[in-house]
């Protein structure tokens, strides 16, 4: 299964009873496994988590920390693009030169690398004088 349609698939567990926006994402780590997750808010509204959230909580819990590529689907009228908290969460585990495609459930894709995402990204090189 690609991620794109494992992401699809997750997509349809979304908990979104506030935006009725339904997000999926699925990653591949490097061990080969694939990991997904939804978006599941809360009536709390910032206690909500985003699907890339989800998925690489996944990831992380099954013992694996570093993705290789990543998929996010919802149905919007350009592909969807991570949250800025999403992408700070995505570039703790992926390198700038990952792919993360960014699809509509219409079949529009666009694929863009970490780097472009998140440029000049916060990351421990600049803590290394403390
Ligand atoms: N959301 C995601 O899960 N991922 C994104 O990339 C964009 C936004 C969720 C958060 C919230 O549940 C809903 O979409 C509307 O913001």
């Amino acid at each position: 299964m690609s991620l794109i349609d494992a992401a699809r698939a997750v997509r349809e567990n979304a908990y979104v009873p506030y935006s009725n926006f339904k997000v999926g994402a699925a990653l591949r780590a490097a061990d080969g496994a694939v990991y997904a997750g939804c978006n599941v808010e809360n009536v709390a509204y910032p206690e909500g988590t985003c699907a890339e959230a989800g998925a690489i909580a996944a990831m992380v819990a099954a013992g694996a920390t570093e993705i290789v590529e990543l998929a996010v689907i919802a149905d919007s009228p350009t592909p969807v693009t991570p949250c800025g908290g999403c992408r700070q969460k995505i570039a703790e585990f992926a390198g700038p030169d990952v792919a993360v495609t960014l699809a509509t459930t219409d079949g529009v894709t666009k694929t863009v690398t970490v780097r472009e995402l998140l440029p000049f990204a916060f990351d421990t090189e600049q803590m290394s004088k403390v």
